[in-house]
């Protein structure tokens, strides 16, 4: 078991680089969990570093506790309000609990397990638990409305679409049950599926810049600009290496089409140079953020096309629009993580032959980690299970499925 990086762990505390071993932990973690001894390691670590809490959710299945230990792992437990539910989900136990459950670690998550089970309806596994299970009574409206403005007052959210917001926030508050609490999730989580990808970003900085590239009439120009204006988005920048050969690639397969739908585009309507479509395409592009959709419609007008962006959240609106192909680049994982099947029960919906879903081959910390064999075998799952007949196309950056679905 990972015997290298436990020995980089012992250097990085000799030479006091405490933050390192505390990251290499994170991650000796996630692919050992059965193994306790990494938590007590990264206990220890954090109690070093002066985070109590945080040393006593690390300790927490540890049978043996000296005093700071004890201490520690009731300010974990003061930290998650006391509720079974958040102590499970706060622990992160992603190993397998029967295999543990003779020992004061299996007992403790079984009893955890049970007591989420009866006091807040749900069963939670892996650390996770399918929100639809929970008691879905909705929120009371006044505390509902207080994560929501408080989240969208925020300078980072107060474009963001209010049907997110107030998605993201119900659950949250179903989940913590407190505002103070859900506020801060329902941050965090909105970080995950929003902030993470952009950087900031002045439109109208970028509209002027566009605006006289087009006005110079060259090509080579707006690509410059377009280029340069897709690298503020993770997304699109890891795209730039293979945009000549991106769209043509997949065209081949679907034909040029002209009704466009593009889900959760982020910035990828400026990959427009790069596409070869007709002057009297139709682009639809979705996306949460209204101040870029504003953005893009004022871009696709002066492309020459309708300006059809719209502020739309997926889950809240799946979209009934028809079109020749659809576009969910790089979507699936976020959508996920926002609920879960998100994907498949997207897809079933989408009016149109082709569906193109997308999946990054690297993280956005830039690690390789399987990830291309992860999601061909999840995705050729899924489609087998419908039978749909699927295309591949493996890029350097990306890996395509070019789904032929009913329309
Ligand atoms: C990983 S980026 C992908 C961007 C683009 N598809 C691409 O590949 O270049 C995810 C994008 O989806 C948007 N998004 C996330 N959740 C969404 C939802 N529920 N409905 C619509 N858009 C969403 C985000 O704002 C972000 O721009």
């Amino acid at each position: 078991m990972g015997r290298r990086a436990l020995r980089r762990i012992e250097e990085d505390l000799a030479a006091g680089d405490y933050g390192k071993a505390r990251d290499r932990l994170h991650g000796l973690i996630a692919t050992f969990p059965n193994d306790l001894t990494l938590r007590r390691k990264l206990g220890d670590i954090f109690w070093h570093l002066q985070y109590p809490a945080m040393a006593g959710r690390y300790w927490y299945l540890e049978e043996q506790k000296t005093p700071d230990m004890a201490a520690a792992c009731q300010a974990f437990e003061r930290s998650c309000g006391d509720d079974p539910l958040q102590i499970l989900l706060a622990l992160k136990f992603r190993g397998e609990i029967e295999a543990i459950r003779d020992t004061f670690a299996g007992q403790t998550l079984l009893t955890l397990q049970a007591r989420a089970k009866e006091e807040r309806g749900v069963y939670v596994e892996n650390g996770c638990f399918d929100p639809m299970e929970m008691d879905r009574r909705p929120p009371p409206p006044a505390e509902l409305d207080e994560v929501i403005s408080a989240v969208a007052s925020a300078k980072k959210y107060h474009t963001l679409s209010l049907d997110t917001i107030r998605r993201v926030a119900g659950r949250e508050l179903a989940i913590y049950g407190s505002v103070k609490a859900a506020t801060r999730a329902t941050r965090r989580r909105l970080h995950q599926i929003y902030g993470a990808f952009d950087r900031e970003m002045d439109y109208e900085a970028a509209y002027r810049r566009l605006e006289a590239a087009c006005g110079a009439g060259s090509d080579e120009e707006i690509r410059a600009v377009c280029r340069e204006l897709l690298s503020r988005h993770s997304s699109t920048a890891e795209r730039l290496p293979i945009l000549d050969r991106f769209y043509p690639a997949i065209w081949e397969v679907t034909g040029r089409p002209t009704t466009l739908l593009d889900l959760g585009c982020g910035l990828n309507p400026l990959a427009l140079p790069w596409m070869s479509l007709l002057p009297d395409t139709r682009y639809i592009a979705l996306d949460i953020a209204a101040d870029r959709v504003h953005f893009l419609n004022r871009y696709l007008a002066l492309a020459g096309l309708q300006p059809l962006a719209r502020c739309q959240d997926l889950l809240v609106h799946p979209p009934d629009d028809a079109a020749d192909v659809a576009l969910l680049l790089k979507m699936s994982p976020s959508l996920e993580r926002q609920e879960k099947g998100a994907t498949l029960r997207l897809m079933e919906q989408l009016r149109a032959p082709f569906i193109v879903v997308s999946f990054a081959v690297k993280s956005l910390g830039g690690r390789q980690k399987g990830m291309v064999e992860h999601y061909r075998q999840q995705f050729l799952g899924w489609a087998a299970a419908r039978q749909w007949s699927v295309e591949q196309l493996l890029f350097e950056t990306e890996l395509v499925f070019i789904v032929k679905h009913r329309a």
